[in-house]
């Protein structure tokens, strides 16, 4: 198989689907996190800028916003529904701002065509990271920055682990592989290390960052529940490892995560932990 040729049919396929149909829920849960990154990259004014799986755009729009007229931001996406989002959305804000629709590995763009490389959680996705990595910090003018925002261990994200482990008598489930492409390949902040300094990166730092990430909203406990056991089927682990199971499973599955999700209802709204790492390093 191609390089990359698992993850682009996903994302072109039912979890690009997801991700186009939920994705203001998806922004919204995921704009902390983002934003972390985003002050860390301290884009500036008439800068280049390219933001690496940028989905949707979001992180692209407000890119754009802070580069101005005089700068420029590439978003560049396998998927083509969310960079079709993405065009859609840009026509209407004037900012400068253009989609590209690419494997981010690939050697698209002249070298030293960036002042920042910038990610929300669109970089561990990559079969080989070191060469993706490498291919995209040749894109970077000398000392050019890289900031971005991945997922901490599976074990530190409730998001993830909480309706999983309310469905572990019910349904089998496969230990995370944090060394393969997903939400969790950049877990281990060891590995991220290694993969930036040997794709040529210096000065590579993660410092963590955690926000509570708000699954569900309503009037009462009981509407909070029921809004986050619906996204809870709609996009995430529960929503794969479910789809292909029986009627009865499902049902029962139901009835295991409201019940875990109700016990963690409070007036706020139903919170689970998001922990991530924002990693920054330089091109030489
Ligand atoms: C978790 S989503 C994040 C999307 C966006 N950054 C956001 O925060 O809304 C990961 C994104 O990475 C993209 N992606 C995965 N592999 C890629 C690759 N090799 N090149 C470019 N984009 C990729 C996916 O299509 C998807 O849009």
């Amino acid at each position: 198989m191609e390089t990359n040729q698992q993850q682009i049919s996903d994302w072109n396929g039912p979890v690009g689907e997801r991700w186009l149909t939920y994705n203001d829920w998806l922004d919204e849960r995921t704009a902390a996190y983002g934003q972390a990154a985003f002050l860390a990259a301290a884009p500036q004014a008439g800068e280049a800028v390219l933001d690496i799986g940028c989905g949707a755009g979001a992180t692209s729009f407000e890119l754009a916003r802070a580069v101005g007229s005089g700068g420029r931001v590439v978003g560049v996406d396998v998927s083509e529904p969310l960079v079709g989002r993405a065009r859609e959305r840009g026509k209407a804000l004037g900012l400068p701002v253009e989609f590209c629709l690419a494997d981010a590995s690939r050697p698209l763009f002249a070298p030293h065509s960036f002042d920042l490389l910038y990610s929300r959680f669109g970089v561990m996705f990559f079969d080989d990271p070191v060469a993706a990595f490498a291919e995209l910090r040749k894109t970077l003018k000398p000392g050019g920055r890289l900031a971005f925002a991945c997922w901490r261990a599976p074990a530190e994200n409730d998001w993830y682990g909480l309706p999983l482990r309310a469905i572990r008598c019910i349904v089998e489930q496969d230990a995370v592989d944090t060394d393969a492409p997903g939400p969790f390949a950049f877990s281990d902040p060891q590995r991220v290390v290694r993969v930036l300094g040997e794709a040529g990166f210096e000065a590579v730092e993660l410092r963590p960052f955690e926000a509570p990430f708000y699954y569900g909203r309503g009037e009462t406990r009981e509407a909070m529940t029921e809004d986050a056991l619906s996204q809870v089927f709609r996009v995430g682990p529960v929503a794969r490892l479910l789809a292909a199971q029986s009627e009865q499973v499902r049902e029962r599955a139901t009835v295991a995560i409201r019940a875990a999700l109700a016990e963690i209802a409070t007036e706020q709204g139903i919170a689970v932990g998001g922990a991530t790492w924002v990693a920054t390093a330089r091109a030489p």
